[in-house]
């Protein structure tokens, strides 16, 4: 169980390229590296506007000496300080993977870089022989293989529960992109422009990370051949995709499919990843994390849970809240945390107009559950009578 105790000496010292304001996917980054204390966040070049990213970061409370107009100048400027940071993560649009991660791991810093890690295999192979040469980390933000479930459902295919592997079969095809929004949408715009996306739309976008997931639960299967179909379905969009159908052999005779798509109207994420061997199945869907769905050929199906004392020790080292727990109560409670830190605020600075609307369970909620057990425990020990509320 992870209960925030660092497993590590000292906190990292980092840094961010990209991940500025108002962008999708910088916040998920810092809450994440942040969280447990396992990196310190000390410089940044934030954004493409330099003015923008420099406000920004003092706006996170970094030393503005240290919030940087650009990489370039931030890898320079970190590498000549003693206590200059030791990894920076890359959360800008594709086409800056590449050059980014490359000039970061030559100025000597570990990278932890956003997906699609870069535009062609050469390219991604000669990232790897520089790490390697340097004896440095590359780590990619395919964040949805950090759910605990994943981990039981590798443990299941491993101690072979479902048998010999047959059948792959992945899905991440959303709706948000059904109609043409990137005309109004900027972080919607670059996605669907070769020049910043790179060869693909959604195959990169969304369709690598249930690859990379069915990579993690079934480490031994090798694709041996695939075949792949893309449309455009917002024309505009072409030559880029927003649809695709993947069919893969892999070695050993498993077959897999892949469906990704951003215009599967009226869909949310549907993310889903389904693995079938000769005894069983299990399925994962991301927008219900806490649950693996586990199917026996002949046996009623299960629904197991996160947290549960019957998962493999390994899924519940993962563990952070217990069972019962949905994973979204960080985020609640951090909504939570930011309100007791305005009201506090606010009453520190005696300023009774910033408490109006602020909503947060305070003394009244407090007293008004004590009230209510109190009601619940005299009725029932009345012989389970009406009581008056007072
Ligand atoms: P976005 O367009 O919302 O934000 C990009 C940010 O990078 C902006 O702050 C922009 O000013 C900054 N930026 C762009 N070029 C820069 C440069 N040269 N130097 C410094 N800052 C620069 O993009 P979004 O959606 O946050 O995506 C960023 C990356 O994250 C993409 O590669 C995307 O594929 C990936 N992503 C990954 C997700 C995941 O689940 N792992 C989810 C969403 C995005």
């Amino acid at each position: 169980m992870i209960d925030g105790i660092r497993l590590t000496k000292a906190p990292i010292r980092w840094g961010m390229v990209g991940g500025g304001r108002g962008s999708q996917i910088g916040y998920v980054h810092r809450s994440a590296a942040l969280r447990d204390g396992y990196f310190s966040l000390l410089a940044g070049a934030f954004d493409l506007d330099p003015d923008r990213g420099r406000a920004f970061g003092a706006d996170l409370g970094l030393d503005p000496g240290r919030c940087y107009p650009d990489w370039q100048a931030m890898f320079a400027a970190e590498a000549a300080r003693a206590d200059g940071i030791r990894c920076v993560t890359i959360a800008t649009p594709n086409n800056t993977h590449y050059p980014i991660t490359r000039a970061a791991l030559l100025a000597g810093l570990h990278v932890i870089c956003e997906k699609p890690l870069t535009f062609t295999t050469s390219e991604a192979l000669d990232l790897q022989a520089i790490a390697a040469d340097r004896g440095l980390v590359v780590g990619v933000a395919y964040g949805y293989s950090g759910h605990q479930m994943i981990e039981e459902a590798a443990r299941l295919v491993a101690d072979g529960t479902l048998g010999e592997i047959r059948i792959v079969n992945l899905q991440f095809a959303h709706g948000f992109h059904s109609a043409a929004v990137e005309h109004d949408n900027p972080a919607a715009r670059w996605r669907v422009d070769p020049a910043f996306a790179g060869p693909s739309y959604v195959l990169g976008d969304l369709a690598t990370h249930p690859l990379y997931v069915a990579q993690v639960i079934c480490p031994n299967l090798r694709i041996r051949r695939l075949l792949c179909t893309r449309q455009s379905f917002v024309a505009s969009r072409a030559p880029l995709e927003d649809n695709a159908t993947v069919l893969m052999e892999y070695e050993g005779g498993a077959v897999g499919t892949c469906w990704t798509s951003a215009v599967n109207a009226g869909a949310m994420h549907s993310q889903k990843v389904r693995i079938v061997g000769s005894k069983g199945s299990v399925e994962w869907w991301d927008e219900h994390p806490n649950q693996l769905r586990l199917e026996i050929q002949g046996e009623p199906a299960r629904v197991l849970d996160r947290g549960m004392a019957y998962l493999h020790p390994q899924s519940l080292a993962d563990d952070r809240i217990g069972a019962g727990h949905p994973e979204g109560l960080f985020d609640a409670w951090a909504n939570l945390h930011c309100r007791f830190a305005l009201a506090i605020e606010a009453h520190e600075d005696k300023d009774p107009a910033r408490l109006a609307g602020l909503r947060y369970p305070g003394i009244e909620a407090g007293v008004e559950g004590v009230r209510w057990v109190e009601h619940c425990v005299r009725s029932a020990d009345g012989g389970g009578v009406w009581v008056d509320y007072a």
